[in-house]
C-alpha cells in the first residue's frame, strides 16, 4: 500500500511536533508529509530549508485539491477551522483535529458527513494530550454502560494548583510559571473559568453516554479565586484543590449530572497525586466498575502523539468508518445540585463529594 499522504493545517505548537513526529529521524513509516498550510506560510518556509518536497501554502484552496489523504487540523478555534474540516471531508479527505471546540459544537453532523462520505473524521488528541481517552470511552469500554467520568482535563489549571500546592505560591506566580515552560496561554482564563474543560466533558458525554451536550449545558464554577490560603486550608485537611470535569447519568430517568469546578480532593487520590499539566480520569462502567487513565494531557509533543495515532489508524484501514455519534438529548441537566463549593468543603472538614467519589480511586 502507498504510503498515505497527509496536509497540515496550522503549524504551531501541535503542528511543528506532529511535523517533527513525520520527518526527522524516528518519522513514522508509511505516513509522509506532503502540505502544509498556515498564514504565515511564506515566512515559516524560509525558517524549515530542512522540509524540501513539502507544498507551503497560505490558500486552503491548495490543501483541497491537492493528492493529500488526510488532512490533519491543528490551527484551533472554531471558524474557519469547522468549515475547512467539512471541505476537506467534502473533498474526499480524511481528517484527524486537535480541535475540542469543534467536536464539541460540530462533532456529530462532521462525524455522520465523514461516514456519508466514506471517510474519517478522528480527534483523539482533543481531549487529554496523550492520554487515550477517546479511545478508552468510545471503544475499550464501549462493553460497558458507563455511567459516570471524573477526570482532570485542564492541563493549564492543574498546572496552576499544583503549583501553588507544591510551592506555596500565589496564583499570579503559578501562572508566570506555567506560562514560562509553555503550559499557559497569554490570557489563561478559558483555562481557570472552566470553559476548555466543558467542551471537553461535552464530547466525552457523547461519546460516552450517547447524549447531545453543549458545553454551556454544563455547570461552571472558575477556579481563578482559588488563593493560596484556600490551598493551605485544604493541606490542613489533607487534600489539595484541583479543577474536576464531573459528568453522571441515569439512564432510567435520562438525567445528566455535569459540572467542572474546582474541588478539595484527598492528597493520596488518583486526582492528587496529578499534578503539572498531567490529566487523569475515572470512568465508571456498570459492569467493569472504575477504570483509570492518566498522562501528559497537553503540549505539543503529548499532543502530537494522539494525531500520530489517528494518522495510523487511518492508514491501517482506510475503509474504516469511525460511527457517526447516535446522541439524544437527556431529558433533564443538573449542575451542582447539593454539591457544596470548595471551600465549604474545606471549612467543614470534610470532603463529602470527595469521599464518595475517589474511595475506589486512592
Ligand atoms: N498546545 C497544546 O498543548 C494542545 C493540546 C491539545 C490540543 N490542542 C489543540 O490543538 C490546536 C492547535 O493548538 P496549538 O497550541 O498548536 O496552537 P498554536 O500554537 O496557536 O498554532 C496554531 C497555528 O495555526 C495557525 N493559524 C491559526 N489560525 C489560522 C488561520 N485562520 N489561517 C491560517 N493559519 C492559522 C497559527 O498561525 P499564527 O502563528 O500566525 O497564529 C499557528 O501557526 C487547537 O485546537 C488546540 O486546542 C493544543
Amino acid at each position: 500500500m502507498s504510503p498515505l499522504r497527509i496536509a497540515l493545517l496550522g503549524f504551531g505548537t501541535v503542528g511543528t511536533s506532529v511535523v517533527h513526529r513525520l520527518t526527522r529521524t524516528d518519522a513514522v513509516r508509511d505516513l509522509v508529509l506532503t502540505g502544509i498550510f498556515d498564514r504565515r506560510a511564506d515566512v515559516k518556509r524560509l525558517a524549515h530549508p530542512a522540509l524540501r518536497g513539502v507544498a507551503w501554502t497560505t490558500r486552503i484552496e491548495d490543501v483541497l485539491v491537492s493528492d493529500a489523504d488526510v488532512v490533519v487540523e491543528a490551527a484551533g478555534g472554531l471558524d474557519p477551522a469547522s468549515g475547512w474540516i467539512r471541505d476537506a471531508l467534502l473533498a474526499g479527505k480524511s481528517v484527524v483535529t486537535a480541535n475540542k471546540q469543534v467536536i464539541a459544537r460540530d462533532g456529530e453532523h462532521l462525524l455522520r458527513l465523514a461516514a456519508r462520505q466514506g471517510r474519517q473524521l478522528r480527534f483523539e488528541a482533543a481531549i487529554g494530550g496523550a492520554m487515550p481517552i477517546v479511545r478508552a470511552v468510545a471503544d475499550g469500554l464501549a462493553g460497558d454502560r458507563l455511567t459516570r467520568i471524573v477526570a482532570i482535563l485542564n492541563g493549564t489549571t492543574n498546572a496552576v494548583l499544583s503549583r501553588m500546592d507544591a510551592t506555596r505560591c500565589s496564583m499570579d506566580a503559578a501562572i508566570r510559571d506555567a506560562q514560562s515552560r509553555g503550559y499557559a496561554e497569554q490570557d489563561p482564563r478559558l483555562d481557570l473559568d472552566g470553559d476548555d474543560a466543558r467542551a471537553k466533558l461535552a464530547i466525552l458525554c457523547g461519546l460516552a453516554f450517547g447524549l447531545r451536550v453543549t458545553p454551556t449545558d454544563i455547570a461552571a464554577r472558575s477556579a481563578a479565586s482559588v488563593s493560596l490560603a484556600d490551598v493551605e486550608g485544604a493541606r490542613r485537611q489533607g487534600a489539595t484543590i484541583r479543577q474536576l470535569a464531573y459528568a453522571s447519568h441515569d439512564a432510567d430517568t435520562s438525567t445528566l449530572t455535569a459540572w467542572v469546578s474546582p474541588v478539595a480532593v484527598p492528597r493520596h487520590s488518583l486526582f492528587g497525586r496529578t499534578t503539572g499539566p498531567q490529566n487523569a480520569a475515572l470512568i465508571t462502567g456498570a459492569h467493569a466498575g472504575d477504570i483509570g487513565v492518566s498522562g501528559a494531557g497537553a503540549g505539543g509533543d503529548a499532543t502530537a502523539v494522539a494525531v500520530i495515532s489517528d494518522l495510523l489508524a487511518v492508514a491501517r484501514d482506510r475503509a474504516a468508518v469511525v460511527p457517526p455519534l447516535a446522541l439524544t438529548t437527556p431529558k433533564c441537566i443538573r449542575g451542582f445540585g447539593g454539591i457544596a463549593d470548595f471551600r465549604v468543603q474545606i471549612s467543614d472538614c470534610g470532603f463529602q463529594i470527595s469521599d464518595s467519589l475517589f474511595a475506589e480511586a486512592v
